[in-house]
């Protein structure tokens, strides 16, 4: 009886774990977001449950207190359940927080680690978020943070570090995004990339400045790249395997 918070890694069913496609054969019940594809769910054993907790920003919503709620009961029932999430399940994936709240029930809980968005959608792109002579480190932050809260990243410091800055769920929040770092003193001339739904057949890749970003939508799910790694990919954006792409036609410093 475990309750396995599972990463299904960034869209392609290809890019998840051993363990991870192991567990999700032998599951009982499984326990998924809306970001994680129907091509892995299908990898699921055809005895198990599957629980659709998926938030929808424009509708149903379960909470995070009815997830977990849905987590123990299950995990109390089941000998293995599977609570699957997009890309790493403590990347932003409030995993920590499922996490503790099995522990306080007494229900057995393992992290079994996935491949995040924030490296893989950059990998895409021919962008790799560290690059010897051009960033030696890269952060990681999200965008959406709580509108009734003062805004808690420091983006004068994030604007100082000259290394890569790679957001995610920043979607609708492009905009914001550019101003803050504007006015934080980054240069308007920085190099950005968006990669949309990476790793899927439907992946998109958008090179421009950081001046130009938010002036046209920016479509969800994307990872924003800011940084001079994003300037000069050592790939074009990667071509997906023949079964599940479409072709790409851009070189790697224009648009696609
Ligand atoms: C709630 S966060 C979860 C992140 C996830 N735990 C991870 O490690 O990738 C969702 C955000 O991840 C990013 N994301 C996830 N999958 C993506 C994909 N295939 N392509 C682009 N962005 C993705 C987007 O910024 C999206 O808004």
């Amino acid at each position: 009886m475990t309750v396995h918070l599972v990463g299904a890694g960034p869209g392609d069913p290809e890019l998840l774990t051993l363990k991870a496609a192991r567990l999700l054969g032998t599951a009982d019940v499984v326990v998924h977001d809306r970001l994680v594809s129907p091509e892995i769910l299908a990898m699921a054993a055809p005895w198990a449950e599957f629980v659709d907790v998926g938030k929808d920003p424009n509708g149903r919503r379960t909470s995070q207190e009815q997830i977990n709620e849905i987590l123990i009961q299950r995990g109390r029932c089941h000998n293995t359940v599977v609570r699957l999430k997009g890309g790493d399940p403590f990347v932003f994936g409030r995993g920590g927080e499922e996490a503790t709240a099995l522990e306080g029930a007494g229900v057995p809980v393992e992290v079994v680690p996935g491949i995040t968005s924030s490296i893989a959608g950059p990998a895409m792109a021919g962008i790799p978020v560290t690059h010897r002579g051009v960033s030696s480190a890269f952060t990681v932050v999200t965008a959406h943070e709580d509108p009734h809260k003062p805004d808690s990243l420091n983006w004068h410091a994030l604007a100082e570090l000259g290394t890569t800055l790679v957001v995610l769920m920043g979607a609708r929040r492009a905009e914001k995004i550019r101003g803050r770092l504007l006015e934080a003193g980054m240069a308007g001339t920085t190099p950005v990339a968006i990669v949309t739904e990476a790793t899927t057949a439907r992946q998109r890749v958008r090179y421009l400045a950081l001046d130009e970003l938010g002036i046209e939508p920016v479509a969800n799910p994307s990872v924003i790249v800011i940084g001079a790694v994003a300037g000069s990919p050592v790939l074009a954006p990667n071509v997906l395997s023949a079964a599940t792409s479409q072709p790409h036609h851009a070189s790697p410093l224009t648009t696609a």
